[in-house]
């Protein structure tokens, strides 16, 4: 019986990653999606001194829409190969989630303060939205 289980459960975790292994290289797509993050950011830069509202939210949305599946691009064991990513980030996978969420949450923030308009605030929420991507590295990227 213990052993059938056994069988069940590691079917279901080889299922469970097959559903996964539609990405095929996650290491290499979530490198790819953070080089755009500094991609964004450099263009947010000169945006911030331009007034140019339009690259400011767009760029920060698309930091934001990569911050929501974040999480999909670090399966289980993702940790071996070319990859700076730390062991810890599956020991506290909540934790990793809430950072995810974090920088998502700064980036709509920042996006939704360009496109009010509102110029005053802008510095410090682009600050707030490097500062989510310096928590979570502190802790996850080596
Ligand atoms: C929730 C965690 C988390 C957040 C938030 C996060 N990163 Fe990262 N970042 C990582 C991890 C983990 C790696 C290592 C990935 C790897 O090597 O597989 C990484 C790698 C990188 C890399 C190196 C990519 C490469 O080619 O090796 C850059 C650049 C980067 N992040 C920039 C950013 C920027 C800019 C932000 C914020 C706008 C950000 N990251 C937000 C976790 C995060």
């Amino acid at each position: 019986m213990i052993r059938y289980i056994r069988f069940t459960f590691a079917m279901l975790a080889v299922l469970g990653m097959a559903s996964h292994s539609v990405m095929a290289d996650p290491i290499a797509d979530r490198k790819e999606n953070f080089r755009n993050n500094v991609k964004s950011l450099k263009l947010i830069q000169p945006a911030l001194a331009a007034g140019d509202m339009d690259v400011i939210s767009g760029e920060a949305n698309r930091i934001a829409d990569w911050a929501k599946v974040m999480p999909d691009y670090f399966p289980e064991g993702s940790d071996m190969g070319d990859t700076k990513a730390r062991p810890e980030i599956w020991k506290n996978w909540a934790d990793f989630i809430a950072k995810a969420e974090a920088n998502h949450d700064a980036a709509v923030t920042l996006a939704d303060l360009a496109a009010a308009g509102d110029t005053d605030a802008l510095p410090m929420a682009m600050k707030a939205l490097s500062d989510t991507c310096g928590a979570c590295h502190k802790l996850y990227k080596y």
